[in-house]
């Protein structure tokens, strides 16, 4: 088939190099000619395992092609996905759904007779249904899932398809399109445009629930002397919990589900549905933040002025080199304000770490990081922080002091090490 792609961030082009990848004739647009630059060259402009494969394979055989004309993509798609932000408005939690808005009015003004627009943005119930009257053209909703670092995995391979559609013609286009992933035995739940709508915005609100959840049961165990990776350990074994999203921490950030939940608590209480409880997620979320900056202070004997702290992490989480709204970000950034002496280490943020916050200090290793640090704070779980050998790292700091803001390392063996060692969830 012959697809576009509005919209090449994280999810565009993603979705852009998969569906060539499942054989179709993609075109990507984006208003962003640096981007489409860097994509025509075969070049993912951000750090997404196995993206760049796909996008040289896929730029270099023809089948992927980039391009900044509405009017070329309109001529040559019978499917176009429109693949934009949706972040949160300056005003208030809810959604900016201005890029949506110059997306489908771009196309739909190109667009050849009979192609069909399917939206895969994250917006606010009700949008689907008023942009088909807006625009009169044939419009399906179909959600994505996909988590930052497996993006590809989880677009090639996805848990389910959801089809929010009014047609019979909508429904047999889009089985089309992802033939060989149902093929495959994913589960399809096709429905009405506002099912498909909040099945993306119910799905990351169980999620930030269930990280804020366990959270909330870290500050108890601070209070009351629990442990709460055990807690999460026994929680864990009862499939009706299941292991999953329930590990406590400094919380979640990234460019979804902090700007989701508000979103969908905002547009909740338009409809006249009270969803409180996610004010609650979002301020238990934050909470944790407040606290590693509290443990920071305490660990420096009441404060961190002047004292030389390194920070191990700065993207929102592991495998991205994503760094909206990162807690590691926030609390490094945080104690900068206090007047410590901020060192951030990151394996792939560190441009976009800069970008975000100047006034940081950087450095380019885990060893240049730690030298002469009297606090260590991890905060993002790489999964090679938790190799560093603690007996090495303690001849390179000059106080081994550390937080593990993220329950990755083994208190036992930083505490034979020599280390002063704190966890967030444990007294
Ligand atoms: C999320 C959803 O998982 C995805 O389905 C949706 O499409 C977009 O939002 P993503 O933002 O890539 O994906 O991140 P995710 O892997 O879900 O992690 C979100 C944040 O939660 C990260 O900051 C992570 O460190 C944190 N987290 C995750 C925890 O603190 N504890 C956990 O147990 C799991």
């Amino acid at each position: 088939m012959r697809l576009t792609v509005i919209g090449t961030g994280y999810l565009g082009a993603t979705h852009a190099a998969c569906m060539a990848e499942l054989g179709h004739e993609v075109v990507g647009v984006d208003v962003d000619a640096g981007k489409i630059a860097a994509l025509r060259a075969g070049r993912a402009p951000f750090h997404e395992p196995g993206l760049s494969a796909l996008l040289a394979r896929h730029t270099a055989s023809g089948r992927l092609r980039f391009t900044t004309a509405y009017e070329e993509a309109g001529a040559f798609g019978q499917v176009h996905f429109v693949c934009v932000g949706t972040p949160q408005r300056r005003d208030c939690d809810g959604a900016d759904l201005s890029c949506v808005e110059s997306a489908f009015a771009g196309i739909a003004r190109h667009a050849r007779k009979g192609a069909l627009l399917v939206g895969k943005s994250t917006v606010p119930v009700g949008t689907a249904a008023r942009l088909a009257e807006e625009h009169g053209a044939e419009i399906a909703w179909n959600p994505e899932f996909l988590r930052e670092g497996f993006a590809v995995e989880d677009t090639l391979r996805p848990d389910r398809l959801v089809f929010g559609v009014r047609t019979g013609r909508a429904e047999r286009l889009l089985r089309q399109v992802y033939g060989p992933v149902l093929a495959a035995g994913t589960p399809l739940v096709v429905t009405d445009f506002a099912t498909a709508e909040l099945a993306k915005t119910a799905a990351n609100s169980f999620l930030a629930t269930k990280i804020s959840f366990i959270n909330a049961m870290a500050e108890v165990c601070e209070a009351a002397g629990g442990d709460v990776r055990k807690l999460s350990e026994v929680l864990g074994c009862d499939g009706r919990i299941g292991r999953a999203y329930l590990r406590a921490g400094v919380g979640f950030g990234g460019g979804c589900l902090p700007k989701d939940i508000r979103a969908f608590a905002h547009r909740s209480a338009e409809l006249g549905v009270d969803l409180g409880f996610l004010h609650a997620v979002d301020a238990i979320n934050m909470r944790r933040r407040d606290r590693t900056v509290a443990l920071a202070r305490e660990l420096c004997g009441g404060s961190v002025l002047g004292a030389r702290v390194a920070v191990l992490g700065a993207a929102f989480k592991p495998d991205s080199d994503d760094v909206r709204d990162s807690p590691a970000l926030n609390v490094a950034a945080r104690l900068g304000l206090d007047g410590a002496d901020v060192t951030v280490y990151d394996p792939e943020a560190l441009d976009n770490a800069r970008k975000a916050f100047p006034l940081l200090g950087y450095a380019l290793s885990v060893p240049e990081a730690l030298r002469g640090a009297e606090l260590v704070l991890l905060l993002t779980e790489w999964p090679r922080f938790r190799e560093i050998d603690p007996r090495w790292a303690a001849g390179l700091v000059s106080r081994p002091r550390i937080v593990d803001g993220r329950g990755v390392l083994d208190p036992d063996r930083w505490t034979a090490a020599g280390w002063r060692f704190c966890a967030l969830g444990m007294s």
